[in-house]
């Protein structure tokens, strides 16, 4: 297929263009790299052995967006602000990004007749849950602008299914973790606010120590539990996605494992996997967070067959060596050219790994 990768120079965007590519697909990555890295594109095509192209643009700019669009056959939507405690600061960012920004991608799409989409959406439409595992069809209730930001990102499809006759998926992300077995496609360091990084960071820092927020918590060790997902695993769920825009409607997906671990089994896998302790400090809990989340996977499961197949020390494995090989994210890469559009990033040897 032909498709196009909104964000795919970003943490999960460059994990699914190397599947993308490798399957055979001619991908387009459209990114503003805001966040993103070119460089994780030109790691994504060495990776996978074959070329894609880019256009650095913003996924609002609806006439280059059109442009972009010629001869796709469906978007995979990853393009957004992530961070729900920087949302609670900044929510008119939130959803100017991810809402107004979405609506611009999808007049461009109407525009082009493409009525395909793949959406990056988020375990954060649940907010707190009184059943876990949570399933795709209980009441939604989002706790910080992000949340609502993805939740809006779904009605918006929805409403294009009911009233274009478009076929949506959206995938309900719930931990992502870990990084590219090569080592050579991570999460950049500036942005890693999530429990594994910040725990191999504390091991990789000499003044950084590990604050464990909330040991009072009602589960086993009380500490959070949390379903974390390998990012190979995530990344593998989009191909199977493609497959389901064969069938009209709007399908939902919650993509994790169904099998939660807590904070502190996350930092018994790193030093099983280190060799070494994370520093750590008890701290107190932080507001918003809630005891135990964890998907109910059995409706990805059972429509289009996925099953996660990577464990934690996998995860964390991973993404050790992504840290050690790249202690900078890709700040330390050689100086990318200027991307312009339509550009097709050199293919790049990968990091040793
Ligand atoms: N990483 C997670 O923990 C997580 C969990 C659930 C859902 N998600 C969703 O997955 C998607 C990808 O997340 P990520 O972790 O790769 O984030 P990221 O910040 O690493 O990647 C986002 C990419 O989108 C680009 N981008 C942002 N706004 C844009 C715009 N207006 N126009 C064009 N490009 C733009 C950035 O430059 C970056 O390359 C997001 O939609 C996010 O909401 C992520």
């Amino acid at each position: 297929m032909r498709l196009l990768l909104t964000g795919g120079a970003g943490y999960l965007g460059a994990q699914v263009l190397v599947e993308l590519l490798q399957a055979g697909h001619d991908v387009t990555v459209l990114d503003n790299l805001s966040t993103g890295h070119v460089e994780a594109v030109r790691r994504a095509q060495a990776l996978a052995g074959r070329p894609c192209s880019f256009v650095l643009a913003d996924i609002g700019d609806t006439p280059r967006v059109v442009d972009a669009l010629d001869g796709v056959d469906a978007v995979l939507h990853f393009a957004a602000s992530k961070l729900s405690g920087e949302s609670m600061e900044r929510p008119e960012r939130y959803f100017r990004n991810n809402v107004a920004g979405m609506c611009g991608l999808l007049a461009a799409m109407e525009a082009t007749s493409v009525r395909r989409i793949v959406y990056s959406s988020s375990a954060a439409v649940y907010g707190a849950q009184p059943v876990m595992p949570v399933r795709e069809d209980v009441a939604l209730r989002p706790e910080s602008p992000y949340g609502v930001s993805k939740l809006q990102g779904e009605q918006l499809l929805e409403w294009m299914v009911r009233c274009r006759k478009w076929s949506a998926v959206s995938l309900r992300y719930f931990n992502p973790v870990g990084a590219h077995p090569s080592g050579a496609l991570g999460e950049p360091v500036e942005h890693a606010a999530s429990l594994v990084p910040r725990a191999l960071g504390a091991l990789t820092r000499p003044d950084a120590r590990f604050t464990l927020f909330g040991t009072d918590y009602p589960t086993p060790d009380g500490t959070c539990q949390r379903d974390f997902i390998h990012v190979t695993d995530l990344a593998r769920a989009h191909l199977l996605a493609l497959r389901a825009l064969d069938a009209p409607g709007h399908a939902i997906f919650n993509v994790g494992t169904g099998r939660p671990y807590s904070v502190r089994e996350v930092l018994t896998a790193c030093a099983r996997v280190t060799g070494r302790e994370v520093p750590m400090t008890a701290g107190a809990r932080r507001p918003g967070d809630v005891p135990c989340v964890v998907a109910d996977p059995r409706r990805f499961q059972a429509r289009m067959g996925f099953t996660a197949a990577l464990g934690l020390d996998e995860m964390v494995a991973s993404a050790w060596r992504w840290w050690l090989t790249n202690p900078r994210g890709y700040a330390d890469a050689p100086a990318p050219d200027a991307p312009t559009s339509d550009a097709t990033p050199d293919a790049a040897p990968a990091a040793a790994g």
